[in-house]
């Protein structure tokens, strides 16, 4: 089916701390083992005395797995513990598809930005420059890092133009990330500013290879990207675009696989508000991650439901040659129906071989630690109409434009298991994110909550309630709203505060 959408989807289906050091004492814990390494350790002739000891101590280490997707950023340092790259945003024309520019915006020229990739402990630094005409900052979304790394405008004074800014963390989970930044959020990640981070196990599970996928959607008017907020429709539902993007390209190139390959698919949501809900034919899949690495226990599905901002790692088994297609499957307008349409975003020719696909071996991951409940807080989502249109609100907050509001929702203890229940007063579904921490997701039947595993995103369905589990075990200062990058420019953007014990 053609990818330009004939019509729009206009309901949703379903302070100065600008300091350079990580500040290990008060960040997620690290894995112990992985011993820490001085940033000047790998310059050729330092003369550390216990730089040579520390890498010696460093088993051999397994080379990172290949990425086929956006292509990857350079790391510029050459300890394997260190990540360290250049990001620079500007604006630049954007290619969707041969012939098809856009004038958008960029990181290093390429929409998505490129892909970070690093082992789980690894340091990452990136030298960020800022070359838009316009402040912004970059969040690394997923990340359990110290808030003063977490580009949150609240608390991180926004790059200016021309600026530079370090940011510097260490990478406390494995899995599947994102960067985008949290300034103008709605306008400049549709521009073209969002790329993938990915953090791989300690010991990565061998897969015949690697996907990532960042899937998008963008509003053209012609051959511009269409006006910001200026539908009653966008300001309602978000932005559901006309265009659906994969790694920035409307006709993605196939790829190609051979029978009996399995192969781990990352897929990411960064449209601005479209819930997309995807399957693979051709070839069967389980998933096995999600927003906080791989699960306990992977599990089969039809259908994967994936609010913006979430992801999803998906092992996927070439059992018999063909086209393997990445489906997603979209509500359209025609004439006065909405109806449920597949689009092809990626296709996968797979070549006989004969093989069958063996078994891949994937780390044991313990169950979520589940302590007990020490508090229940209610978000309760709405919007209301004023004069200069809608506002959305948590607990009857407004954020404000700039999110400059600093009375915090809640305040909690470092440590604390909280239940929180989302409580969505209004049609329109909001998919709730929260920085900092993970949690989980109370199942209760719906497609909405039968998401195990640790989360960060959160869809709450319109007019009803979802309960989650958050282990509050970060402390700082946390952004929680909807990822609905509309909804949260108007409004529905909160802080939360967990104190250090
Ligand atoms: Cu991906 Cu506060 O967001
Ligand atoms: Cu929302």
């Amino acid at each position: 089916m053609h990818r330009f959408l004939l019509a729009l989807l206009l309901f949703g289906c379903g302070e100065d701390t600008s300091k350079t050091d990580p500040t290990p004492d008060t960040g997620p814990a690290v894995d112990a083992e992985i011993p820490a390494v001085e940033l000047d350790a790998a310059a050729p002739d330092a003369a550390l005395p216990d730089a040579a000891p520390v890498d010696a101590a460093v088993p051999e280490l397994a080379p990172l797995p290949g990425l086929i997707g956006a292509a990857l950023a350079e790391d510029t340092n050459p300890d394997p513990h260190v990540l360290e790259v250049n990001l620079h945003a500007s604006a630049s024309a954007n290619t969707l598809a041969p012939g098809r520019t856009i004038e958008g915006m960029s990181y290093n020229g390429q929409s998505p930005g490129p892909t970070l990739q690093a082992r789980v402990g690894d340091e990452i630094v990136v030298h960020f420059t800022n070359d838009l005409n316009e402040p912004t900052t970059i969040h690394w979304h997923g990340l359990r890092i110290p808030d003063d790394m977490d580009g949150s405008p609240r608390i991180q004074t926004p790059v200016a133009p021309g600026e530079t800014f370090t940011y510097h963390f260490i990478a406390p989970e494995a899995g599947t990330f994102w960067y985008h930044p949290h300034v103008r959020a709605n306008a400049q990640v549709e521009l073209g500013l969002y790329g993938m981070l990915i953090v791989h196990e300690a010991t990565p599970p061998v897969f015949t290879a690697e996907r990532t996928f960042a899937l998008d959607d963008i509003l053209l008017n012609g051959d511009r990207v269409a006006a910001f907020l200026a539908s009653f429709p966008e300001q309602m539902h978000g932005r559901n675009g006309n265009v659906l993007l994969t790694n920035g390209q409307i006709e993605p190139a196939d790829g190609t696989a051979a029978e009996g390959d399995v192969e781990r698919w990352r897929l990411v949501n960064t449209a601005n508000a479209r819930t997309m809900s995807l399957s693979i034919e051709g070839a069967s899949f389980r998933v096995i991650g999600t927003d906080g690495g791989l699960i306990t226990e992977p599990y089969e599905t039809d259908r994967i439901l994936l609010p913006v901002g979430q992801r999803y790692d998906l092992e996927v088994r070439y059992d018999h040659p063909g086209a393997v297609r990445l489906i997603s499957h979209v509500l359209v307008l025609e004439g006065e129906n909405v109806v449920e349409r597949p689009f092809t975003v990626q296709t996968v020719n797979v070549r006989a071989t004969g093989l069958a696909p063996q078994p891949v071996a994937l780390p044991a991951i313990p169950r979520p630690a589940r302590g007990r409940v020490e508090e229940t807080a209610i978000i309760t989502l709405d919007g209301v109409q004023t004069a200069d249109g809608v506002r959305w609100r948590l607990n009857g907050m407004d954020g404000g434009a700039e999110h400059m509001h600093m009375e915090p929702l809640f305040t909690f203890q470092q440590g604390e298991y909280v239940r929180i229940i989302l409580d969505n007063k209004a049609g329109p579904e909001h998919p709730f994110h929260l920085h900092g921490q993970f949690f989980e997701i109370l199942p209760d039947g719906r497609p909405e909550t039968e998401q195990p595993g640790l989360k960060d995103t959160v869809l709450v369905p319109g007019l009803s309630r979802v309960t989650i589990f958050a282990h509050m075990d970060n402390p700082g200062r946390w952004m929680a709203h909807c990822h609905i990058l509309e909804h949260a420019a108007l409004g529905m953007m909160a802080e939360i505060v967990v104190e250090p014990r």
